[in-house]
């Protein structure tokens, strides 16, 4: 089907999508953080491309979110999860529902590769109505600082987290955001 302005299309990124993700990153953030972020990501061994989706609207890029994956640490164990960072909206397209559809879509395709547990560091407000809730909460920890109720995580399947605790373990490539 064409894709016309009214019409909104959420798809993994392509080549030609790299430099308009750049691009809406850096005016959503007003910073290059986010944007050099997911260059160094796409270009490292865990990058996952299926979980770098795009929106599109009316042929533009509109909006973008990506899941990185990361390990949940303690003395004994390791356990496998998702770290969902950045997403962002073109500003003038904000407010419209299109964050909503990526994040939605974005855990969907996560549990669609079987995975189970998705932590974010994120705006407390918007978060939990996906789902997320507090991670100190459930005995998890951030490798840095930041206040308790930014760091949230969520179960794709019920129990995902039972017996998992410790510190999150993101990829090198997070060190200059963190
Ligand atoms: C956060 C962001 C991705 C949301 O995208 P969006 O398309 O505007 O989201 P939606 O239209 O689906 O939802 C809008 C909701 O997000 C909330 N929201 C947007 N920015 C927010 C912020 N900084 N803090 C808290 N809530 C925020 C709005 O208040 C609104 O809430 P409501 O539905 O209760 O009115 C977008 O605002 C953005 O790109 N911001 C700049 C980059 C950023 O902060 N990314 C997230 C890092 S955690």
């Amino acid at each position: 089907m064409e894709n016309t302005a009214d019409t909104l299309a959420i798809r993994p990124e392509s080549k030609g999508d790299i430099d308009a993700i750049r691009k809406l990153n850096k005016k959503a953030f007003k910073g290059n953080n986010e944007s050099k972020l997911i260059d160094a990501l796409r270009e490292s061994d865990i990058f996952v491309p299926a979980l770098s989706l795009v929106a599109e609207k009316g042929g533009k890029i509109v909006g973008h979110i990506l899941f990185t994956p990361v390990e949940i640490k303690d003395a004994n164990s390791a356990a496998p999860a998702l770290a969902l960072a950045p997403m962002a909206v073109l500003p003038e397209f904000q407010e419209q529902g299109i964050g909503t559809a990526l994040v939605k879509r974005g855990l969907e395709e996560c549990r669609k590769l079987g995975h189970k547990i998705v932590v974010v560091v994120g705006h407390p407000e918007y978060y939990p109505r996906f789902g997320f809730s507090k991670a100190g909460e459930k005995g998890l920890t951030l490798p840095f600082e930041a206040p308790p109720e930014v760091f949230m995580v969520l179960e794709l399947t019920p129990g995902a987290l039972a017996g998992v605790s410790g510190m999150i373990e993101y990829p090198r490539e997070f060190d200059a955001v963190t």
